[in-house]
C-alpha cells in the first residue's frame, strides 16, 4: 500500500516536471458513425482540501481514458446536446458537451468530476466527496465541417480547479468517421491577436516561404544608438523549426528552413536593462530577440523570441512567442559566443537552431565584441582533442618504455654470451 502510494507520488511529481501528458483519443459513436472525436492531452490542476491546510495536485487524462456509453451521447434525439463524457480512474471524469447553430459548433460546457476518496491522488483529503465542477463559456468553437486545432496549451479555470488542454484536436457533428481535413486553428496558434479562428481554406498571404535548410549562412547584424555606434552586435547562422498546417500538402508539416543575411534587416532597440533585435526576411519572416540584463548581478540573458512567419502556404500567420526565456547567459562587458549547433526551444510548433552564435546586447564599446564568454558545448569539444591528445602521448610512452625495455633485455641477453 504504502508502496503504491510513493509510486503513484513519484509518477505524478515525474509528470509535473516533465509535463508527460499523454495524447489521448476519444470517440463518440451511434452505430458505426462517430459523431464526436477529440485527440488531446489535458492535465488537471486540483486544489481540495486537507483537515489542516489545501493542497494542489496535478493530474494528467491517462492513456487509459475512455469514453462513458451511458453519459456521452451524439445528440441525435434532440433531448440533449451531444456530450462526450470521458472516465478514468475510479470516479474521475472530464465531459465536454456541444452545440451548434446549422454554421459554427462549440463547446457548451466543460464538466470536471473527480473523486476525493482516492487517496494516492489526493493524498490526506479530508472529505470523500465526488466533486463536480463546471464551466459554461468555454471560447472553443469552429466551422461546422472543420477540425478544431489548439497544439498551444490552454488553461480553463474550471471552480477550484485549472483544466489544460494541449495537441488538441478536436470536431463534432462530424460529417465522416474521420476529422475534417480542414482545420480551424486557434488563436493562440496563429498570428493576428485579434481575428477570430480562421479555416485553413483561406489564403491571407501571397509572399514565398524562406529558402530551405542546409547550414544556414552566417549574418552580422547590428544596432546603432542615437549616437551612430553600435550598442548591439550579433553574429549568426539561424534556422528555423516550424511545424504549421500545410494548404498544399494538406497536413502539418515541419519546416526547417534557414534566414538568408543579404535577403535579412536588421534593427531594434538598446535600452538600459533591456535590447530588441528585429531581423526582417523579405516581410515574411520577423524574428524578434529581446535581451534582459540584470543590473543587481551584472548578467544578461536571451529571455524572449517572438516569431511572425507569413508564408504563402499557411492557412494564416503564424506568431509563436516566449517571453520567459533563458538562453545565451553572459556577464556585462562580455560577449556570449557558442560555435556548436544550439537549438532554442520557443514554443512546441517552433524552435530556433543557431550556428557559429555571437552576440553582445550591452556594453558595447568601440563597435568591437568585448570577450567572449564561451558555451558549455563549445568548451567540452575543445576538451574532445585534449583527451584524444593526452591518449595517443600516453599510448606513444608506453610503446617506447616497451621498446627501451625490450632492448635492454636483448642487449643484456647479447652481453653474456
Ligand atoms: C475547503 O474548506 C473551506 C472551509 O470549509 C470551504 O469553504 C472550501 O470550499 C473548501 N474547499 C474545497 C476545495 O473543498
Ligand atoms: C476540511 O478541512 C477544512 C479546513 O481545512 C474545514 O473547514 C472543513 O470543515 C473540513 N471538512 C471536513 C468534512 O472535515
Ligand atoms: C453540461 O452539458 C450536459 C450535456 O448537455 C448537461 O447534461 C449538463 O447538465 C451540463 N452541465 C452544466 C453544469 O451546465
Ligand atoms: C470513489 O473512490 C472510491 C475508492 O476508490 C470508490 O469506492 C467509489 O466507488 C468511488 N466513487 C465513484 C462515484 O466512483
Ligand atoms: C451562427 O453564429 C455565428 C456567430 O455568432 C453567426 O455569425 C452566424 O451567422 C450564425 N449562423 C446561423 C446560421 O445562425
Ligand atoms: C457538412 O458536410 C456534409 C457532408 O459532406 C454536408 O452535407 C453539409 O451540408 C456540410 N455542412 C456545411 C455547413 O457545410
Ligand atoms: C552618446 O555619447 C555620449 C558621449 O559620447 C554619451 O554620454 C551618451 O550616453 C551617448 N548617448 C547614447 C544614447 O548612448
Ligand atoms: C525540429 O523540431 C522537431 C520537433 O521539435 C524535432 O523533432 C526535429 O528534430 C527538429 N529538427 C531540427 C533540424 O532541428
Ligand atoms: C486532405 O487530406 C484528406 C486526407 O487526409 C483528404 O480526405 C482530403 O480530400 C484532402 N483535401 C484536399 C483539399 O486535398
Ligand atoms: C545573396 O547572396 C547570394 C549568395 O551569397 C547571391 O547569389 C544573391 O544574389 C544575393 N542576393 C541579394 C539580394 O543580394
Ligand atoms: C537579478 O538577479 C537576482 C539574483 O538572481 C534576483 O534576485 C533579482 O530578482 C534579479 N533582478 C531582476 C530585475 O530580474
Ligand atoms: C518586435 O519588436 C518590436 C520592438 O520591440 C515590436 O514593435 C514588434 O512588434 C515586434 N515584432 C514582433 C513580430 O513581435
Amino acid at each position: 500500500m504504502k508502496l503504491s502510494h510513493a509510486c503513484g507520488a513519484l509518477i505524478i511529481a515525474w509528470c509535473v516536471v516533465l509535463g508527460c501528458v499523454q495524447a489521448v483519443t476519444l470517440e463518440v459513436k451511434e452505430g458505426d458513425s462517430t459523431c464526436i472525436e477529440a485527440q488531446l492531452s489535458a492535465s488537471f490542476s486540483i486544489t481540495y482540501n486537507t483537515s489542516s491546510s489545501t493542497r494542489t495536485v496535478q493530474v494528467p487524462l491517462p492513456d487509459s481514458a475512455t469514453v462513458d456509453p451511458g453519459s456521452s451521447s451524439c445528440g441525435t434525439d434532440g433531448s440533449s446536446l451531444p456530450w462526450l463524457v470521458a472516465v478514468f480512474g475510479s470516479g474521475n471524469a472530464l465531459g465536454l458537451s456541444f452545440t451548434t447553430n446549422g454554421s459554427l459548433y462549440s463547446v457548451a460546457n466543460l464538466t470536471l468530476q473527480y473523486n476525493l476518496s482516492d487517496s494516492s491522488t489526493f493524498p490526506e483529503a479530508n472529505s470523500s466527496d465526488v466533486v463536480t465542477l463546471a464551466l459554461a463559456s468555454v471560447g472553443i468553437w469552429a466551422p461546422i465541417n472543420t477540425t478544431y486545432r489548439c497544439m498551444s496549451a490552454t488553461p480553463f479555470r474550471v471552480g477550484e480547479a485549472t483544466v489544460t488542454f494541449s495537441d488538441m484536436k478536436l470536431e463534432a457533428y462530424m460529417p465522416e468517421n474521420d476529422l475534417s481535413p480542414t482545420e480551424s486553428i486557434c488563436m493562440a496558434d496563429q498570428a493576428s491577436t485579434a481575428a477570430p479562428p480562421t479555416t485553413a481554406s483561406t489564403t491571407t498571404t501571397v509572399a514565398p516561404a524562406p529558402t530551405p535548410a542546409g547550414t544556414p549562412e552566417r549574418g552580422s547584424y547590428s544596432i546603432k544608438n542615437r549616437n551612430g555606434t553600435d550598442c548591439l552586435l550579433a553574429q549568426m547562422g539561424l534556422q528555423l523549426n516550424v511545424s504549421y498546417f500545410s494548404l498544399s500538402q494538406n497536413k502539418t508539416i515541419q519546416e526547417i528552413t534557414n534566414l538568408t543575411p543579404n535577403l535579412t534587416s536588421s534593427s531594434g532597440s538598446c535600452e538600459a536593462s533591456s535590447a530588441t533585435l528585429v531581423l526582417t526576411q523579405e516581410q515574411t519572416t520577423v524574428l524578434n530577440f529581446t535581451f534582459t540584463l540584470n543590473s543587481t548581478t551584472n548578467k544578461y540573458h536571451l529571455s524572449g523570441i517572438n516569431l511572425l512567419a507569413s508564408w504563402s502556404d499557411m492557412p494564416a500567420p503564424l506568431l509563436a512567442s516566449n517571453t520567459s526565456l533563458n538562453y545565451l547567459r553572459s556577464t556585462l562587458g562580455r560577449s556570449y559566443m557558442c560555435n556548436a549547433e544550439q537549438t532554442l526551444a520557443v514554443v512546441p510548433t517552433f524552435s530556433l537552431n543557431t550556428f557559429k552564435l555571437q552576440v553582445q546586447p550591452f556594453g558595447v564599446t568601440t563597435n568591437q565584441f568585448a570577450t567572449a564568454e564561451e558555451c558549455q558545448m563549445d568548451q567540452d569539444q575543445m576538451l574532445i582533442p585534449i583527451i584524444v591528445g593526452a591518449a595517443l602521448a600516453g599510448l606513444v610512452l608506453i610503446v617506447l618504455i616497451a621498446y627501451l625495455i625490450g632492448r635492454k633485455r636483448s642487449h643484456a641477453g647479447y652481453q653474456t654470451i
